[in-house]
């Protein structure tokens, strides 16, 4: 309900427009009304100003470099909570219960595996193909498969679906992995937490026993915590616009999959190692600074810079300790991506360009020297980071169905091209 106004006058005429006011973050001028009464659009390409939707899911301060889930600070949450619990409380608005917790997280275990046909989408992938192009065709063919989880207009199929979606992706995301390096699919234990049985699908094979080694098992579940949902991104609006034309839930997280893969969002930890291994030695970080600098050089920093935060991103604080914290307990001392890393972040936010422009190392700056330090390859840094945001997306998917003025989403445009024109035959061109 709005409680103030705003006056916009146009052509010599003056419009009041409701103001909406938020529990946090700041005023919304609700022009939900304005092209039927004024004639116009508003603009603004990439949504720098724009709400797209009301949400009560996850809160961020920018400015402050306040991230909140359901009200809780990350770093406490990645303090003292795990995935599956975050995952519960992103679902279902409160951390749980004791007798919640244990359910869900049982609930979870046992949608684990995939239907054994699924297998055979694998075998139609080149062995080379990038995981996330894995993930797309997989995750989109779940449609094909879960016919019973399909129905978005029913409560128990969404919740249904759900469940399926944040059990099966690590499964699809480790077989995926294993795949593209030519060893044979590990199923999922049920005596496995959530990070472990992960980690165990990815690197146990079948002529040895594989123990989780539970330091990597902490840090995998805390990477995935801080991954798990924030606000309305790119991929997160992706799933969002696709839902809001009712298309299944598999397709429409397929589609958060394929928006995530893009350098400038969720590819970025696989570019930021990339690009860390590139400048190699801490003598080469200038020359690469000043490539960032430079309008005529496409170069950017990855893992660098944030549409929100002009801030730190709090994940980026937690994922350095974190960072320093695995290397040291697996004896990777002075690793020198971590040592370029951490110059180069000491020397950009010393430089006056990254100042003024509120440049800040984001998530995607230290979580690769964690997953490389695990193991992993680049190409599985961004499946990791779809395997954690499933539970955002889905929170937004179940949240957005749950609003009756959910309306399909069309944005209008500012037409630049020709204007009304008749046909030309071929001989008189
Ligand atoms: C994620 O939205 C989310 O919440 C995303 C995410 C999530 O959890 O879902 O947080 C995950 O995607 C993190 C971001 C990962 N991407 C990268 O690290 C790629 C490198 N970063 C940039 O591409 C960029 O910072 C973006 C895409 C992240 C943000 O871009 P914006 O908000 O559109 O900002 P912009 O491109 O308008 O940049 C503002 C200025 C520009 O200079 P001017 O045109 O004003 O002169 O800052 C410059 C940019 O050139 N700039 C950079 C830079 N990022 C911005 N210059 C050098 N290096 C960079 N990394």
């Amino acid at each position: 309900m709005a409680d103030k106004t705003a006056t916009l006058t146009i052509n010599g005429t003056s419009y009041d427009i409701p103001v909406l006011s938020p529990t946090a973050g700041p005023d919304v001028i609700d022009i939900r009304k304005l092209y039927a009464q004024a004639d116009v659009f508003t603009y603004d390409p990439g949504f720098t100003s724009t709400a797209a939707c009301d949400s009560a899911i996850t809160f961020i301060d920018g400015d402050e470099g306040v991230l909140l889930h359901r009200g809780y600070p990350i770093d406490q949450l990645a303090a003292k909570s795990h995935f599956l619990e975050v995952a519960f409380l992103l679902l279902y608005g409160n951390l749980p219960t004791a007798d919640e917790l244990e359910g869900f997280e049982r609930l979870i275990t046992r949608h684990t595996m995939i239907h054994e046909q699924m297998h055979y989408f694998f075998r139609g992938f080149r062995r080379d193909a990038h995981p996330m192009a894995t993930m797309v065709g997989v995750v989109g063919a779940m449609s094909a498969f879960y016919h019973d989880s399909t129905d978005i207009n029913d409560e128990r199929q969404r919740e249904i679906a759900s469940h399926r979606l944040v059990a099966k992706m690590p499964t699809i995301a480790a077989m995926a992995y294993k795949y593209s390096i030519g060893q044979p699919f590990v199923y999922p234990r049920n005596e496995l937490d959530y990070a472990s049985n992960f980690l165990h699908m990815c690197f146990a094979v079948p002529c040895e026993e594989y123990r989780v080694n539970p330091i990597l098992a902490r840090a995998m579940d805390r990477i995935f915590t801080l991954h798990a949902d924030h606000e309305q991104n790119a991929s997160t609006s992706t799933v969002r616009l696709a839902s809001s034309s009712g298309a299944n839930p598999f397709a429409c997280i397929a589609a958060g999959i394929a928006c995530l893969w893009g350098p400038a969002h969720g590819g970025a930890n696989q570019a930021c190692l990339e690009m860390l291994r590139e400048i190699g030695t801490v003598d080469r970080i200038p020359e690469y600074i000043a490539r960032a600098k430079d309008k005529n050089d496409p170069f950017r920093l990855m893992g660098f810079g944030h549409r929100v935060y002009k801030n730190f991103d709090p994940r980026a604080t937690v994922m350095k300790q974190s960072a320093d914290e695995v290397l040291e307990l697996l004896g990777v001392h002075n690793n020198p991506t971590l040592q370029v890393a951490k110059e180069l972040e000491r020397i950009a936010l010393e430089d006056p360009y990254f100042i003024e422009k509120k440049l800040y190392p984001n998530v995607d700056f230290y979580s690769g020297i964690i997953l490389d330090a695990m193991g992993f390859p680049t190409s599985m840094f961004t499946p990791i980071f779809a395997v954690a945001r499933t539970v955002g997306w889905i929170s937004q998917w179940k949240e957005q169905l749950a609003d009756p003025q959910l309306k399909i989403g069309r944005p209008r445009q500012l037409y630049k091209g020709e204007t009304r024109r008749d046909y030309v035959d071929i001989e008189k061109r």
